[in-house]
């Protein structure tokens, strides 16, 4: 038997090409083989029976030769009687009658009768290229984690082709791609190899063409889709949308005000993505001004934020995701300037109490006034309260001199309250003010000032030695000892004798007393002149002059005696109590005292 070594077109085409010599082989053996391919057409002559057996064209119908069938199998050829051809009499598929066998013989018999004759017929299925490669599924489904090591490989499933040898799958090819090619290039059974790492946040996933195509020709392929779904894993760390978040914040934003809302990414998936906010290392003061909402980042106002405490503030603000990884942004908070702080007033320091004899302009005091608030909201006015000899008179920095600017006297005004008022220049303004008690001291100013310009005292001789004449007052109003006024007499002479032999006066009282007894036949009236002097250091003084009267007994006497001589005498005494009112140094009521002695009552 003849045995065909070449398998697909190529045996065909050298069949054509050396037929006669191998038909020749054929003869000489007695049975006959041919090579065919598949899937011709019916009628298609396979070879020439009659030629390849030696027997006449003639005698075929004669003899009545038929092809049958070898055992059970289909009669899949028949013979022309009149040209001895082997045609085709039904569809020879070579995947239907022998699978993926490589040869693929189909026995037929001739049958020739008178006499009876068999002669086998091989006819060796040539495999055309009829069957493209095809895969089981059209989609090959994987999934893989994005953290897979370069190098992880994959297992496809084989493409299947009906055909044989070389119209077998001769290999795979893939879709050009960044992340995997086939292992071995593709020859043998496909394997997917990874070349480079995947990425979910890039690609979350792959569809490449897988091509398997056989050795025909001309060449079949088929392709199917492997469809890769890339797994996250949490490869990403969260980032903020910016590395610092700048936000200004008026001091004292009530509670709840949002002051920045941060806010991070993950470009991980589910948990993987998930990121709570929270604060980093927030000193004990900030945890109570500030809260950070760990699913919003936003962060909001819960205590009183205070721009003189701190003008600014760093927030740290972590963001983690489910697994844990975590980045970091800063928040700076430039606090800004609300005038929440009025002017404070300070005595630094005061001259109290204050002579009254101080020049005006005299420096009293220095004030100074601070305001805890920043630029305009610490700008300060101060003014001082209008009626008082004082004034405000700006000095270096933020003081202020306390100065006078009239005389003082401690007699009309003694104690001084003044208020003095800063006025910052915020809006709305806020202001403060302070009253300075100022004392003035009192200064030997004033002499004691006798109530009357001049005294007369009215006596009747014979008086008892030490009976009061009369008083004498003077008034000072200084302060204590520089307002204590002491009388005395001043030295002279009545009758060339010292006036202190007639009178004395009490020092403290200043009541007169007479020293001894008067005589008006002696003299009728006499001065004495009397001092009042104050306990100051130096001493002030004024003097008075004092008149002493003296009345005649006897003519009171007499009056009482003949007060009918005298009746007629009585326009004269009327003419004379009358002079006495005239006479201003005589006090009325001495005038009145002095009536009953005249009219003898
Ligand atoms: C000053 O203030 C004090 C205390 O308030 C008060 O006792 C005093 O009478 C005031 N003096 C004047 C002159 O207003
Ligand atoms: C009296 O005045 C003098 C100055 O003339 C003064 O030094 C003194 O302190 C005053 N005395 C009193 C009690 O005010
Ligand atoms: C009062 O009189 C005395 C003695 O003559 C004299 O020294 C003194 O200056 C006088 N005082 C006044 C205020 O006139």
């Amino acid at each position: 038997v003849w045995i065909l070594p070449l398998p697909g077109l190529w045996s065909v085409r050298l069949v054509a090409s050396f037929g006669l010599f191998l038909l020749a082989l054929q003869i000489a053996c007695g049975d006959v083989s041919y090579s065919f391919p598949e899937e011709m057409k019916r009628g298609s002559v396979v070879g020439n029976i009659a030629k390849d057996l030696g027997i006449e064209v003639g005698k075929l119908g004669a003899r009545k030769a038929r092809i049958d069938a070898d055992g059970n199998s289909k009669r899949y050829c028949d013979i022309n009687l009149s040209t001895g051809d082997i045609i085709v009499a039904d569809r020879i598929d070579r995947e239907g009658l022998c699978g993926k066998k490589a040869s693929c013989v189909l026995k037929q018999e001739l049958v020739l009768e008178n006499p009876l004759e068999l002669h086998s017929i091989s006819v060796h299925v040539q495999d055309i290229n009829d069957n493209s490669p095809q895969f089981k599924k059209n989609t090959i489904k994987f999934e893989i984690g994005e953290s897979a090591p370069k190098g992880s490989r994959y297992r496809l499933d084989e493409a299947h082709d009906a055909d044989v040898g070389q119209n077998a799958i001769q290999g795979y090819s893939i879709e050009a791609n960044e992340n995997f090619r086939l292992n071995g290039g593709g020859r043998k059974h496909s394997e997917l190899v990874l070349v480079k790492e995947l990425d979910r946040e890039q690609e979350k996933e792959l569809k490449l063409v897988l091509t398997a195509v056989d050795g025909g020709s001309p060449q079949r392929s088929g392709t199917a889709t492997i469809h890769v779904t890339v797994l996250d894993a949490n490869d990403n760390a969260p980032v903020f949308s910016q590395a610092i978040y700048k936000v200004s914040l008026p001091e004292n934003s009530p509670v709840d005000t949002v002051v920045v809302t941060v806010s991070a990414t993950d470009a991980d998936e589910g948990p993987n993505g998930d990121i709570t906010y929270n604060f980093d290392h927030l000193s004990e003061d900030h945890v109570s001004l500030f809260s950070l909402d760990h699913k919003t980042g936003e962060i909001r106002v819960v205590g009183s934020v205070d721009y003189e405490t701190e003008t600014s503030i760093e927030l740290r603000v972590r963001a983690k995701d489910g697994p844990g990884l975590t980045s970091y942004s800063t928040v700076i908070l430039d606090i800004t300037d609300v005038n929440d702080n009025p002017p404070v007033i300070s005595l630094k320091s005061l001259t109290n109490p204050i002579p009254e004899n101080v020049s005006p302009g005299t420096e009293v005091g220095i004030i100074n006034v601070q305001d805890r608030d920043s630029e305009s909201n610490r700008q300060v006015r101060c003014t001082i309260q209008q009626g008082a000899p004082f004034n405000l008179v700006p000095s270096i920095k933020n003081y202020y001199s306390l100065v006078t600017t009239g005389q003082l006297d401690r007699e009309l005004v003694s104690d001084y309250n003044i208020t003095i008022t800063a006025t910052d220049e915020g809006s709305p303004p806020l202001s403060s003010s302070k009253t300075v008690q100022l004392s003035v001291a009192d200064i030997n100013d004033n002499p004691p000032v006798f109530e009357e310009q001049s005294y007369s005292a009215y006596v009747s001789e014979n008086n008892k030695p030490g009976s009061t004449l009369c008083s004498v007052t003077a008034r000072d109003p200084d302060w204590r000892q520089n307002g204590t006024v002491i009388y005395s007499l001043l030295p002279g002479e009545v009758n060339g004798a010292p006036v202190s032999s007639y009178v004395s006066v009490n020092g403290d009282t200043g009541v007169i007393h007479a020293v001894r007894s008067f005589d008006y036949e002696q003299f009728r009236s006499f001065k004495v002149q009397v001092m009042a002097r104050d306990n100051g250091s130096p001493p002030l003084s004024s003097n008075v002059t004092v008149s002493v009267f003296v009345a005649d007994q006897h003519q009171r006497a007499g009056c009482s005696q003949c007060l009918t001589k005298l009746v007629s005498g009585q326009i004269e005494q009327l003419i004379f109590v009358y002079s006495m009112f005239l006479r201003p140094e005589v006090p009325e009521n001495v005038v009145y005292t002095l009536i009953p002695y005249f009219f003898n009552f």
